[in-house]
């Protein structure tokens, strides 16, 4: 089995960060740029954190409950719509149906999310993935995923953590980066790329470079492997 190609699309201040609720300019415009450019990288769906996706769902704490161990994965019926999917590996969100902005919402959840909370979920159309007994077996996820939506490419959307936790995962093979034209400049505020973890900084091969009629530059690079990094840093 394969996973999806993985595409991590973001616009960014110059100094790489995240909040573009802080930047003098309409969300209406930002908004504009970024679907965009995500209509013309051809995927079949989109990857979010948990976080992220409290701005679209409700969210609460997870109620404690049983859970039966090794349940299958459920995947409702999603009509062949693109998908939407979120790592909400304790169960948090607490969505009204199986439909976000037009698109099949996917969870992927961790083994020890109550078998209540996964009712709830399959009976409002949710399709649910379980990722191991941390939620943290990404790569297995995506794997399954890809076979049972047949998507081969993913756009990875943010934010700067989950960003953060599949670039360490080796989970992302390129970054397309819309570059606004605005400064943030503020101490603290969150990157496009930002792993609480320990984390090797990696190497990018530039695709593209396109400046957009915003003044926004969209750059597109590839994930150098780990092992052609160290060939090409040798080379030097
Ligand atoms: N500029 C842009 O293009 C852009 C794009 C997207 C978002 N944003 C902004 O980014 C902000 C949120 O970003 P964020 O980085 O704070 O949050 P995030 O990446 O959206 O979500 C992080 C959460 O994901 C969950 N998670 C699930 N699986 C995980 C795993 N294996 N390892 C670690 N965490 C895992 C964790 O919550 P649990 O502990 O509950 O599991 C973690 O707190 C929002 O304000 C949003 O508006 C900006």
């Amino acid at each position: 089995m394969t996973r999806p190609e993985i595409i991590c699309h973001m616009i960014t201040s110059l100094d790489g960060r995240l909040l573009a609720d802080r930047w003098p300019c309409s969300e209406d415009t930002l908004l504009q740029i970024y679907d965009d450019a995500a209509e013309r990288l051809g995927a079949g769906g989109w990857i979010v954190g948990r976080r992220t996706m409290e701005h679209y769902l409700a969210s609460g704490s997870p109620a404690p409950g049983p859970a039966r161990p090794s349940r299958p994965d459920h995947i409702a019926p999603h009509d062949g719509a693109s998908i939407g999917i979120c790592f909400d590996r304790h169960g948090s969100l607490q969505p009204e149906s199986g439909e976000i902005d037009g698109e099949h919402l996917v969870l992927v959840l961790s083994e020890t999310v109550s078998d209540a909370h996964v009712e709830m979920l399959i009976a409002r159309g949710v399709s649910v993935i379980f990722a191991g007994p941390e939620g943290d077996r990404l790569d297995e996820a995506l794997d399954r995923i890809g076979a049972a939506f047949g998507v081969t490419r993913l756009l990875l959307e943010g934010g700067g953590r989950m960003n953060g936790v599949f670039l360490a995962a080796d989970l992302i093979d390129e970054t397309s980066t819309l570059i606004y034209p605005v400064v943030d400049g503020q101490s603290g505020v969150a990157a496009i790329y930002d792993n609480d973890s320990t984390t090797e900084a990696r190497r990018l091969e530039l695709i593209s470079s396109e400046t957009l009629d915003s003044g926004a530059v969209w750059l597109r690079h590839r994930v150098l492997p780990r092992a052609d990094a160290t060939r090409a840093q040798a080379a030097e």
